[in-house]
């Protein structure tokens, strides 16, 4: 079965991007390229130490590249820039967010300010999101999302601590899914 071409964008430390490409052998996608905004970013060491092709954008056209390397789908992981329209109406684009949406979305709503935000308003419950990128900053379509609850000891790096565990696991394989549907195999045959 041929592998789905996929792209990462992502500007932080580059937790997520690793876990993605780390399990590219066992699933059904190949990371094609990774984009970033920052130059400091630790997805950069990862490319390099992946073999993978990376660009540090300021405002140029990815989209050719995209083309060039027949991307189906474009995962952001901490991604911090608005993704072009071009981009949005041409390929599939997924993010993950560390809440349960439309809790603690949108503008100014990541890293440590969601976590801050949850034990402030004492929730019982946080989570992780994954979802369609539209226009709007965390308002695409929810696709899946899971929950864990928010312990009396919990701060917000234990917090986060716990989502990115959830994350590692779950966005991978998520992604996986969603090629086997992009290549026409259905995730029918995942329970053979
Ligand atoms: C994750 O918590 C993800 O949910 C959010 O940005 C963070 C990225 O973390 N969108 P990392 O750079 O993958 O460690």
């Amino acid at each position: 079965m041929s592998k789905v071409n996929i792209a990462i964008f992502a500007s932080g430390e580059g937790t997520n991007a690793l876990q993605i490409i780390s399990k590219q052998k066992k699933y059904n996608y190949i990371v094609k390229i990774i984009v970033t905004n920052n130059p400091n970013s630790g997805v950069i060491d990862i490319a390099r130490d992946n073999g993978i092709f990376h660009i540090v954008i300021k405002d140029e056209d990815i989209i050719p590249f995209l083309e060039k390397s027949d991307i189906k789908l474009i995962a952001l992981a901490g991604y911090l820039k608005k993704i072009p329209k071009d981009i949005i109406n041409n390929f599939l684009v997924l993010n993950i967010h560390p809440s349960l949406l439309p809790k603690y979305g949108g503008k100014g709503m990541y890293g440590m300010n969601v976590h801050e935000r949850v034990l402030e308003n004492n929730e019982e419950y946080s989570g992780i999101t994954i979802h369609v990128v539209n226009n709007e900053y965390d308002k695409g379509e929810i696709l899946m999302q899971q929950k864990i609850p928010v312990l009396k000891t919990d701060t917000p790096f234990s917090l986060q601590k716990r989502l990115k565990i959830l994350e590692h696991s779950h966005y991978p394989f998520f992604i996986h899914l969603k090629s086997l549907d992009l290549n026409g195999s259905g995730t029918d045959n995942f329970y053979l």
